[in-house]
């Protein structure tokens, strides 16, 4: 059907060259010209995924007088911006199965080439068409070319403005294509943590009662649940004018950080709960994707031209969305996927802090590689522990699994799977350290009551090993001491030991599959090798270790401010950056978003840059409510170095840091040429993000970005 619309189309096109050679524009061709009205299009046209011979072009058609009805349209593509000539026209349907959202896969196109492209809808005879779309095609291998392109992440659409994307369009640059890193939605529609009350930008489910009611009380918030509630939310966004205007004009490439499914996921698994009880989610997870698929103009369907089948898309866990694109001779780039194959978190939000991680007899093993003080250390009584299913602990054993049903029971749990976790995690193995502190607090409620005292657990003749909380883990069902703020050494070596004694699986982010796909991706002749990675390879340390000033002794260490990036990963982080190494792999890049930050550092010898979010809240923002949350307020020690002095502590904390702005949003441009990549931030502060700056004008706006150049050569980045 294809092939025969395709011969159609281009009988038309002989029409159209002959009528406008012979008879110019003539009054009757006006007639003819359908006219543009977004009532049928109400989110505009994107496309994406751009390849020398191909694109995808993506369209969202209705009649909003027939609503359910599936919509008849009628593809255009042209070299020219009136649409004068034609390359390519066909008939396709937006399905009302598909939410009416229809991605169109056009082949057979010229290389590194300008197209413009519009949908056409016809009511009563007569014709609506949608915005024109402009788009590029890719340039042919091994054409010797400079490339640029943008990139960015988070875009948040509650309450925030994209006034990044205004900037971005007022700058006009000529991009062949704009990579998306991540969180192009959020499912959330309200969460007070972190989305803003403004009202005039919100996102309202069509199906509330579908949706997952997390929080309580006054803090009660929704999630996307159903496949509607994930419909909504690209739905909602792809109203904004701005964001319409930038896939009108520049081809998006497109990848899924968590939040297009939920905060912080992996696989199929949800953390809103912290490990209270399990958030494994397949039909969620599959919604999620669904909607995903239909918005997103990318193709992962066996598609070889014409109507993208998104229904024939594989779905979790055989999901895939990683893939690679060829942009002539200087650029490679490789879209990877962090969420769908990777296993959860190292330590687990529901980690009883006193269990034992890492047991003395695997501990031994790395002993002797260490420094002869961490051995010290290790060998100390802060890392004894005890088995707490001895006999002779039988009441310890009662009185701390009494203390764990308390606290979980305060933490929200109900009694008797309060019960149930108490058997699992408080036995066996636990650290004397953070037993007997248990005990030592239960023991002065005793006497306060006019009880005996429990003897403390000894520590004659214990072993020596890593427990949670030596890992930075307080309390129950937290992030903080598990998915945030880590101890970085303890991490570390706790990291490199399970990787050992779990042959790489505790650490497999990426799946055997894509990490294969991706080690030859690095090995591709292209001058760089550009690994698009949602999340961060720049590591984000807080050295406190010498900062006196902060009174708790327990803070004064180094740790990993997220471990759901990168850090979380250290001996993969480590593998990958050594396979680039040990291969001799010359230009090879990461570019991520993620973390609402601007970063450009050297890993492992690898350069790496992290856009900031076009809205999402900021790092500083989000890191200064964290600690305030935890109890240090502005005047702290804590609260000085972890907020006030972010970028500073950030950059002490990374030896290879070479820029940190932890509170501005905005875009990274990066061209890539034979002997260099030139990036450029563009930043604006991140408390413009709550002004609308679509009717300010360019010049305030213009007035409020700032740009930070840097030169990327032989692996290293130099500020310009
Ligand atoms: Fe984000």
């Amino acid at each position: 059907m294809f092939d025969r619309l395709n011969r159609r189309s281009f009988l038309q096109a002989v029409v159209a060259v002959a009528a406008s050679t012979s008879f110019g524009c003539s009054d009757d061709d006006d007639t003819k010209k359908p006219t543009a009205d977004a009532k049928y299009f109400p989110q505009s046209v994107c496309s994406g995924d751009p390849r020398p011979d191909s694109v995808i072009l993506w369209v969202r058609a209705l009649d909003p007088d027939n609503a359910g009805a599936d919509a008849p349209v009628r593809l255009e593509v042209s070299t020219r911006a009136e649409f004068s000539d034609f390359v390519f026209r066909g008939d396709f349907t937006a399905l009302a199965a598909n939410d009416h959202a229809l991605k169109v896969k056009v082949t057979k196109l010229a290389a590194r080439t300008t197209y413009y492209y519009r949908f056409v809808l016809t009511k009563n005879g007569t014709e609506y068409t949608t915005a024109t779309g402009r788009t590029r095609t890719a340039p042919a291998a091994g054409a010797d070319v400079a490339v640029k392109f943008a990139f960015a992440s988070c875009q948040d659409y509650i309450g925030r403005y994209y006034n990044a994307w205004q900037r971005l369009l007022e700058l006009d640059e000529d991009l062949d294509f704009i990579v998306f890193l991540g969180d192009y939605v959020y499912e959330t529609t309200g969460d007070k943590s972190f989305q803003s009350g403004n009202t005039e930008r919100r996102v309202v489910f069509s199906e509330p009662d579908k949706a997952l009611q997390l929080g309580s009380g006054e803090s009660t918030y929704y999630a996307a649940n159903a496949l509607s509630n994930y419909r909504d939310l690209y739905k909602t966004l792809r109203t904004d004018k701005l964001i319409q205007q930038v896939h009108e004009r520049y081809p998006f490439i497109i990848i899924w950080d968590d939040h297009e499914f939920s905060d912080d996921s992996w696989g199929s698994n949800a953390t809103y709960l912290d490990g209270r009880a399990a958030e494994n989610q397949i039909e969620r997870k599959r919604n999620s994707e669904r909607a995903f698929f239909e918005y997103i103009p990318l193709d992962n369907t066996a598609s070889a031209e014409g109507a993208i089948d998104v229904a024939s898309a594989p779905v979790f866990p055989n999901t895939r969305v990683y893939r690679d694109f060829d942009f002539g001779k200087h650029l490679k780039l490789a879209v990877s996927d962090y969420r769908t194959y990777r296993p959860d978190h190292l330590i687990p939000e529901d980690a009883y802090p006193g269990k034992v991680a890492v047991e003395a007899s695997v501990l031994g093993l790395a002993l002797p590689t260490l420094p002869a003080p961490v051995q010290a250390l290790l060998q100390s009584e802060t890392f004894a522990y005890t088995s707490l299913d001895l006999p002779e602990h039988a009441t310890q054993k009662a009185v701390l699994q009494g203390a764990y049903v308390q606290q979980a029971v305060a933490a929200g749990l109900t009694q008797d799977a309060a019960t149930v976790k108490a058997q699992t995690w408080v036995s066996g193995n636990v650290s004397l350290f953070y037993a007997n502190q248990v005990l030592t607090a239960v023991n002065a409620a005793r006497e306060a009551a006019g009880q005996p005292a429990i003897p403390l657990l000894s520590t004659a003749g214990t072993l020596r090993g890593l427990a949670y909380v030596h890992l930075g883990k307080g309390s129950l069902f937290n992030i903080q001491g598990s998915r945030y703020i880590v101890v970085k050494p303890i991490y570390d070596l706790f990291s490199a030991l399970r990787y050992a004694t779990s042959a790489g699986l505790s650490e497999d982010a990426l799946g055997a599959t894509q990490q294969a796909w991706l080690q030859n991706q690095l090995k591709a002749a292209n001058t760089w090798k550009i690994v698009v990675s949602s999340v961060s390879m720049t590591s984000m340390v807080f050295d406190l270790s010498a900062k006196t000033d902060i009174p708790d002794p327990t803070l004064r260490q180094v740790f990993y401010f997220n471990a759901d990036q990168w850090d979380g990963f250290p001996a993969k982080k480590k593998e990958l950056l050594e396979f680039i190494a040990q291969n001799q792999v010359k230009n090879a890049m990461f570019i991520s978003g993620d973390i609402h930050a601007s970063f450009a550092s050297v890993e492992g010898g690898v350069p790496a840059l992290t856009a900031p979010a076009i809205t999402s809240g900021s790092i500083k923002e989000l890191a200064g409510l964290a600690v305030i949350g935890a109890g240090y307020g502005p005047g702290s020690a804590v609260y000085k170095y972890v907020v006030t002095e972010l970028n500073e502590s950030l950059a002490a904390g990374n030896p290879g840091m070479r820029y940190v702005n932890g509170d501005a949003h905005g875009f990274v441009v990066l061209e890539v040429k034979g002997d260099e990549a030139l990036a450029a931030f563009h930043l604006i502060p991140s408390t413009e993000v709550t002004k609308d700056y679509s009717v300010r004008g360019a010049a305030e706006l213009q007035a409020q970005f700032t740009r930070v150049d840097f030169r990327v050569q032989n692996g290293a980045i130099t500020k310009l």
